[in-house]
């Protein structure tokens, strides 16, 4: 106890430092991520006793209804708005993702990186019957929030949780998640994981021609290495998606990178 007001202190000059530089335009999307992951969040826990994705399961628990997607969707977005920004694909961008699981109309999809759930809902409230959507979480407490939120929103027969890193899941989906090829990969954890996962998935024989990987956060926070190896190999036909990150004005986007089938060797 006797050390907290120094650490309070210092978490109040580092977050008036990241104040300011919110203000530099050019930064602005990383520094509200910084401003929000490593002050806000940390000061609202310790004065609460809880996390900020309890406090978000909490919020839809308490305002959505439940086997209702959309109306988690929207209380999502609303506390995120609202009161605590949090790393969700978001409403906008969440509006391209739709629209590219309507035009797959995938039968297997995989999301590498669960988080809270909230793509997960958006993704398989528009599965068709039949269709399933395995989703892979690093953090077991992210996973078992993204399992309520998906058995809340009555979504839990389409969905599979994971949990665990990507790394080590991706080489096990074909022989124990019984995965032949994914019609759509959705690429929503860590940066520096989609270009090595996309070689993995190449690699594990896991794309077929056509399979759709849809990429989030390619500005901001970026993945240059990702996007200048899709974009500049004979096997990936791509498009872009400008927009902005979830619940602020920085602009980030989505890279579709259609799988054109094996030409050449799978390395950067
Ligand atoms: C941006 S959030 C995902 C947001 C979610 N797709 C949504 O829109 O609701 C990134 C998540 O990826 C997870 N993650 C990071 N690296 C991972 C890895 N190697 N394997 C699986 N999950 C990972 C993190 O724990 C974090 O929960």
């Amino acid at each position: 106890m006797l050390e907290a007001p120094p650490l309070l202190l210092a978490a109040f000059s580092l977050g008036l430092v990241l104040l300011v530089l919110l203000l530099c335009h050019s930064y602005s999307g990383f520094l509200l991520i910084c401003w929000n992951e490593l002050v806000l969040q940390p000061l609202y826990n310790l004065f609460m006793g809880d996390t900020k994705e309890q406090r978000i399961l909490r919020h839809v628990l308490q305002h959505a209804v439940a086997g209702d997607p959309q109306s988690v969707l929207e209380a999502i977005d609303t506390y995120c708005l609202q009161k605590e920004w949090a790393m969700n694909v978001g409403d906008k961008k969440g509006q391209i993702l739709d629209a590219v699981v309507r035009e797959q109309r995938p039968s297997v999809l995989l999301e590498l990186g669960a988080y809270c759930g909230y793509s997960a809902v958006r993704m398989a409230r528009l599965l068709e019957p039949g269709a399933r959507l395995l989703t892979i979480e690093l953090n077991p407490d992210y996973a078992a929030i993204t399992q309520q939120m998906l058995d809340f929103a009555g979504l839990q027969d389409r969905v599979t949780v994971v949990a665990g890193p990507s790394q080590d899941i991706i080489p096990q989906l074909k022989k124990k998640y019984d995965v032949d090829m994914l019609d759509m990969v959705f690429l929503d954890h860590w940066k520096d994981r989609y270009l090595p996962d996309t070689l993995l998935l190449e690699e594990c024989g896991l794309l077929r021609k056509g399979t759709v990987l849809l990429a989030d956060n390619v500005i901001c926070p970026g993945t240059p290495e990702f996007l200048a190896y899709v974009r500049n190999s004979s096997r990936f036909e791509c498009t872009h998606f400008t927009s902005y990150l979830e619940y602020s004005t920085a602009v980030d986007g989505l890279e579709k990178a259609v799988y054109m089938g094996q030409d050449g060797p799978a390395q950067p």
